[in-house]
């Protein structure tokens, strides 16, 4: 007899082994829609006060969750005003994620007025447009110190509040981070004067990774979402001072149109979820095939 079936008996009833027996059915009890439910869990929205973040509000609170929303800025988009309706508990802080203190303040007050975080999104970002040549420091490193610090600070506070606050979920995580990344971590723009951005961006998806490691003991979860071009407040205005921009976001995917925020909700709810339980260290491309190729 081998050496390897030798020890099997040993092995049937070492906990690993007990945990392989354990998971092994649980697909008959958990009903998909139910893994997809957001139900009861808290979601903060870094940069929630418009575009991406404010459309991600809105399917949080479709899939049940109480949202609350971080942003720069005082006023949120109108469209606020129709989420308020829809969400089981909404709030708007005002805040800056790249004031550690500040922020730090921010996740304290949401934890006292929410009682607990399950997940968090990291959508604040800009987007720069000038050629590497002649950028000045102070520029490059406030786009640094948004998309990057931003990011860093932001994951660092949430993920200290999930520790914190006991699992309401059917699995047993604390948390699922969610990172707003780019395609252009992963390829240059032919249009666009994008040094900075792109390299920050590449620094998120890095973060991801290794946090996904240090913080799976922690039963918390990193992955990210990188849109290519998705129509937005942001792109709006690009495409307003630069109209042959606006062609290239609709002709360059493959797909052969811009990305809508809508194409962004199933994938911040698929992460958010326990649909994604297993999934860690991810990075979910939403382009229209862009990343995988440019169309002339
Ligand atoms: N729109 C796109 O085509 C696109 C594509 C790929 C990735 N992204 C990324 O998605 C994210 C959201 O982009 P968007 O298009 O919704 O942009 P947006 O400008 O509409 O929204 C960004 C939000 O972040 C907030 N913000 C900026 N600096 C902040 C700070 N220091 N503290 C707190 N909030 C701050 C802004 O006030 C704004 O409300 C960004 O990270 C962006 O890089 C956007």
């Amino acid at each position: 007899m081998s050496p390897t079936l030798q020890q099997a008996p040993e092995m049937q009833s070492s906990p690993l082994h007990k945990q392989y027996e354990k998971a092994s059915d649980t697909y008959l009890t958990n009903n998909v829609l139910d893994l997809f439910s957001l139900s009861n869990r808290v979601i903060a929205i870094t940069g929630g006060a418009q575009g991406i973040g404010l459309a991600l509000a809105f399917a949080c609170a479709e899939a049940g969750a109480k949202v609350a929303l971080i942003d720069a800025k005082a006023e949120p988009h109108k469209d606020f005003h129709i989420l308020e309706k829809q969400c089981a508990q909404l709030g708007m802080y005002q805040s800056d994620v790249t004031d550690f203190d500040r922020l730090s303040n921010t996740f304290d007050e949401i934890l006292r007025d929410f009682g607990r975080l399950d997940g968090c999104i990291t959508a604040a970002g800009i987007c720069p447009d000038e050629p590497f040549l002649s950028r000045k420091p102070d520029s490059v490193r406030r786009c640094f110190d948004i998309n990057v610090l931003g990011t860093y600070f932001t994951a660092q506070l949430a993920a200290k509040h999930m520790i914190q606050s006991s699992p309401s979920s059917i699995d047993t995580a604390n948390g699922s981070i969610v990172m707003i990344g780019s395609v252009a971590a992963h390829q240059a723009s032919i249009a666009q004067f994008l040094s900075d951005y792109c390299s920050s961006k590449g620094a998120v998806v890095s973060l991801a990774k290794e946090l996904a490691v240090e913080l799976a003991d922690s039963g918390i979860r990193v992955n990210v979402i990188s849109p290519g071009y998705t129509r937005t407040d942001l792109t709006a205005v690009l495409a307003k001072t630069r109209p042959s921009l606006a062609n290239i976001f609709s002709s360059e995917p493959p797909m052969r149109r811009i990305g809508d925020r809508t194409d962004l909700k199933g994938a911040a709810l698929y992460l958010l979820s326990s649909a994604s339980a297993y999934m860690t260290g991810g990075e979910l491309l939403i382009t229209g095939g862009l990343h995988a190729g440019r169309k002339l």
